[in-house]
């Protein structure tokens, strides 16, 4: 699967069937993450990949259908770039296309995540100077949700804000 198909295939996987996600995908999942852009080039992400069962439950506090997930993985940040949230968003978007291309579900959990940091922090042993800003789902997805996407035509605009005109 291409770039474009696996970005246009991607959405937000809430269920699984269970099977378990091989370490080596896994491994080039996280490696899309760490490939992504990020200012000045800092780099300052860690990725926390949780398989056990225990911890996956005790993860899915945070939203309780996690529990079906066979994977998860934890991003972890130094916030000292001003950049920080947005090199961890673009490192998310890498794994969740890439976990797409691989034939994975996926789902970005950062606001059901964030009133339990503290508690995952400490599960996964994250330093406390570092920030564990999201989690995100992947399994085999048990189908593909459609869900209803703006249209090209109603966010492009040519040249300044407003001008839809299509052709020069
Ligand atoms: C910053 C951010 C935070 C999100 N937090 C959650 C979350 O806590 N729980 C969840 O189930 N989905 C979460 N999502 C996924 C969105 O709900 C999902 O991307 C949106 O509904 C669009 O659906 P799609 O991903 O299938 O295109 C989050 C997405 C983003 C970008």
């Amino acid at each position: 699967m291409d770039a474009l198909e696996a970005i246009r295939k991607r959405r937000s996987v809430r269920s699984f069937t269970g099977e378990p996600v091989p370490r080596e995908d896994l491994e080039t999942i996280v490696d899309a993450g760490r490939l992504a852009a990020t200012g000045h080039n800092r780099q300052l992400w860690d990725f926390v990949v949780v398989t056990e069962t225990d911890t996956v439950a005790a993860l899915s506090a945070a939203t309780p259908w996690l529990t079906q997930a066979p994977a998860v993985i934890a991003v972890v940040m130094d916030t000292s770039s001003d950049f920080w949230l947005e090199d961890a968003a673009a490192a998310v978007q890498n794994m969740m296309v890439a976990a797409t291309a691989l034939g994975y579900g996926s789902c970005w959990i950062e606001g059901q995540t964030r009133p339990h940091e503290a508690v995952f922090k400490t599960l996964l042993r994250v330093p406390a100077e570092k920030r564990l800003l999201t989690l995100v789902a992947v399994g085999v997805p048990r189908g593909w949700p459609s869900r209803q996407k703006r249209t090209v035509e109603d966010v492009l605009h040519w040249e300044t804000f407003g001008n839809r005109a299509t052709e020069g």
